[in-house]
């Protein structure tokens, strides 16, 4: 009798042939378990590289966000920091003016409950979690305008939270800045 025709050796290769699939699922279940136990530990274990905190409750009393220091300040080493908070349902401030070509520092946080800041026509996505500060180097490429919704569903005026960002060119916003420590272009 051919090997082929055998029925009994067709089983044996079957079998042989399910557990080796069985065995490598285990294998693979098995290194995304340890995958996420290294990492879970990991996390859990080691402190995180930079978190920096604010109290929402005293944001508007003291301390870096308080509503004189919002806007776009330029820094005694000349570069430039916009700091905005959010809260249910608008940004503050409401538009926000940077210099085109320039290296920006946004320091964001909220004042209630998480929100979002994309600004559209960017990769620039950053979330406001109240009781901690997002920080995002940003750069602008051109002047112009770009709109900058909240992300995040916040609440039952989600929809209407918006804010703007406009560029300027770097002369007229060096213009702006000589006569204003913290520049927005709130209306
Ligand atoms: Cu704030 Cu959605």
């Amino acid at each position: 009798m051919s090997s082929e025709t055998d029925p009994s050796l067709g089983e044996a290769v079957a079998a042989r042939i399910e557990r080796r699939w069985a065995t490598l699922s285990i294998v693979i279940v098995g290194v995304l378990v340890g995958m996420a136990t290294f990492i879970g530990i990991h996390q859990a274990t080691m402190p995180q590289g930079r978190v920096e905190t604010a109290d929402p409750r005293t944001l508007h009393l003291s301390g870096e966000f308080i509503e004189s220091n919002l806007g776009t300040a330029v820094e005694a080493d000349g570069s430039v920091t916009v700091r905005a908070v959010g809260q249910q349902y608008s940004f503050t401030p409401q538009c926000i003016v940077v210099p085109a070509e320039t290296p920006i520092t946004l320091r964001t946080t909220s004042a209630d409950v998480v929100h979002g800041l994309i600004i559209e026509g960017t990769n620039i996505n950053a979330m406001l979690v109240p009781g901690y500060i997002s920080e995002l180097p940003v750069r602008f490429r051109k002047p112009g305008e770009h709109v900058m919704p909240c992300q995040e569903f916040c609440g039952i005026g989600h929809q209407g939270m918006w804010g703007k960002v406009k560029v300027v060119d770097k002369a007229a916003f060096a213009g702006m800045t000589a006569s204003r420590r913290r520049l927005t272009c709130v209306d």
